[in-house]
């Protein structure tokens, strides 16, 4: 049966709803197929595969082009959930006619329904011209990981009264420019409430509280794989960290000990192949027939 694709509107009627949104990061089919049948809403292709998959300290190396190599097999993959990819650094943030060129890349070559971009006020032309073109723009507002070097590392933000009403000025003009959802991460709860309280526009909350339309995190975290930087807002689901590297030890044991195949695990020569070999007597060895 083919699914309904998750769709931006789609979005926005279910915070009217009041059911809250599942997203998750995606960088390969595989793991999209699964998050995909779990009934995950959106996946996205988020640039922290620069640190998931390519082992990089930062997001600043991730290119546009390896956004656009993993978003095509997480799409192949997405029936139903919608598949955002993410602007890399320097892809959006020079002028609007190169970001948009950019972003329509990542939905012509790379088969993403929509892209996501972080910044506030400052992002609104991109967005405009983005939208404008018909690409739907997802924002990032809060923790703006491209920024780090900038904010002096991964820091919580909206702490004060004065970044608060920074951070909702910015919200209103992602939603004015016609973003469709913003991210919102590493804020405090409180703040994240307001935020979502005075748009109407979907939030999707990364360590910004339960008070968000919905959440995201970045399923390794969350699937206990990648457990070198454990985040305090980062729920494990499972532990599949320790348990692939039970897996792995087995698999090297068996090797090791000749357990790992077995005849079971092999293929085998037919019957009327192997009673030739017999009757030339090919081989000075008697085949195994199981
Ligand atoms: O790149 C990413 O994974 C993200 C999420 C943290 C929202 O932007």
């Amino acid at each position: 049966m083919v699914k309904k694709r998750v769709t931006a509107p789609a979005l926005t009627s279910m915070k009217k709803r009041g059911d809250k949104i599942a997203m998750l990061t995606a960088y390969d089919y595989t793991f999209a197929l699964l998050m995909d049948q779990a009934g995950v809403d959106v996946l996205l292709v988020g640039d922290s595969l620069g640190m998931v998959v390519q082992g990089h300290d930062t997001t600043i190396p991730v290119t546009l082009e390896e956004i656009i190599y993993h978003t095509r097999p997480v799409k192949r993959a997405a029936q139903r959930a919608m598949v955002v990819a993410d602007m890399p650094f320097l892809s959006y943030q020079i002028n609007s006619e190169e970001a948009a060129r950019n972003a329509g890349r990542l939905l012509k070559e790379g088969g993403a329904d929509a892209v996501k971009l972080e910044g506030g006020c400052k992002t609104v032309p991109a967005i405009e011209k983005m939208v404008s073109a018909g690409i739907p723009v997802m924002g990032h507002v809060g923790l703006e990981p491209q920024s780090s070097k900038l904010l002096g590392g991964h820091k919580v933000q909206g702490k004060s009264i004065a970044a608060i009403e920074r951070l909702i000025d910015d919200a209103k003009a992602l939603e004015k420019a016609g973003a469709f959802s913003i991210v919102i991460e590493a804020i405090p709860w409180q703040a994240a409430q307001l935020i979502t309280e005075a748009i109407k526009i979907p939030t999707i909350g990364i360590g910004a509280g339960p008070h968000c339309d919905g959440q995201v995190l970045v399923y390794a975290d969350m699937l206990g794989l990648f457990t070198s930087f454990q985040p305090h807002f980062v729920r494990r689901f499972a532990q599949m960290g320790d348990l692939s590297v039970e897996a792995f030890e087995k698999y090297c044991n068996s090797v090791k000990n000749g357990n790992f195949p077995t005849l079971e695990e092999s293929y085998t020569l037919d019957d009327s192949v192997l009673e030739e070999m017999d009757e030339k007597n090919a081989h000075s060895y008697k085949p195994n027939r199981g």
